[in-house]
């Protein structure tokens, strides 16, 4: 019954601008919004909450993290500001932003386990009237028989410049230098990782954000849609 429902995947790397593109995308056509990094987000907040630490190899820490995962209360509801993300009836949109919380997100994104029992929930996402994905692999492993798949691009340059003035903007202090190494580390983390790696699936339209405003990738996407 999920099938019959029309899937827009939208990947890329971070700081494309996936995310606002996506809300701006799902709005226009009236349909529901799965922002799959606040999962991944989700599972690395609590698992900081409990204790574990990044750089953990330990196997009794991988597995706590797979079962955080398997038993995530996360839900999604429309708030004050855009969508509210609830994590065992607590909102964290604020909390899942720390660099702390994209540093987890990207490791424990990386462990199979992990992934696969986060399938379900974000499948189950799949309702009518539609649903725009916005995440890495969206494409490629989530939705694989999504109608429209997107990927979007943009220079890690750019991409470091973007995140730098949101951070900024919220009064967060950083270093570009900094955020731009850190952003080529997790960008490398990301696409070579051996499950579900940061590509384009095959059948998805690739747009390099590099050089275009907002509007005009909205636009873009709104054309194929
Ligand atoms: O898009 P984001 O920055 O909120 O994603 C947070 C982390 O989660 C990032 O390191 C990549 C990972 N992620 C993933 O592996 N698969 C997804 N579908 C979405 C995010």
């Amino acid at each position: 019954m999920h099938q019959d429902v029309p899937v827009l995947t939208i990947d890329g790397p971070s700081g494309a601008g996936k995310g606002t593109v996506s809300a701006r995308v799902a709005a226009a056509l009236g349909w529901h919004l799965l922002d799959s990094g606040a999962v991944y987000r989700a599972v690395a907040l609590q698992a900081l909450d409990q204790g574990l630490s990044p750089d953990s190899q330990a196997a009794a820490d991988q597995d706590q993290l797979i079962d955080i995962s398997q038993h995530l209360d996360l839900s999604f509801k429309p708030g004050a500001d855009g969508i509210d993300v609830l994590l065992s009836d607590r909102i964290v949109n604020d909390r899942l932003r720390t660099e702390a919380v994209s540093v987890m997100a990207s490791k424990s994104a990386a462990i199979p386990a992990v992934r696969e029992a986060l399938l379900k929930l974000q499948r189950d996402c799949r309702v009518a009237p539609g649903l725009v994905a916005d995440g890495r692999d969206m494409g490629t492993v989530v939705f694989p028989d999504a109608q429209i798949k997107v990927f979007l691009d943009a220079s890690v340059e750019e991409r470091a410049q973007r995140r730098y003035k949101q951070l900024k903007e919220k009064g967060e202090s950083v270093i570009l230098s900094r955020l731009f190494r850190d952003m080529l580390e997790r960008d490398r983390r990301d696409r070579e990782r051996a499950v579900a790696p940061t590509v384009p699936a095959a059948d998805a339209v690739v747009i390099d954000s590099t050089h275009l405003s907002l509007d005009q990738v909205v636009e873009a996407i709104l054309q194929l849609a």
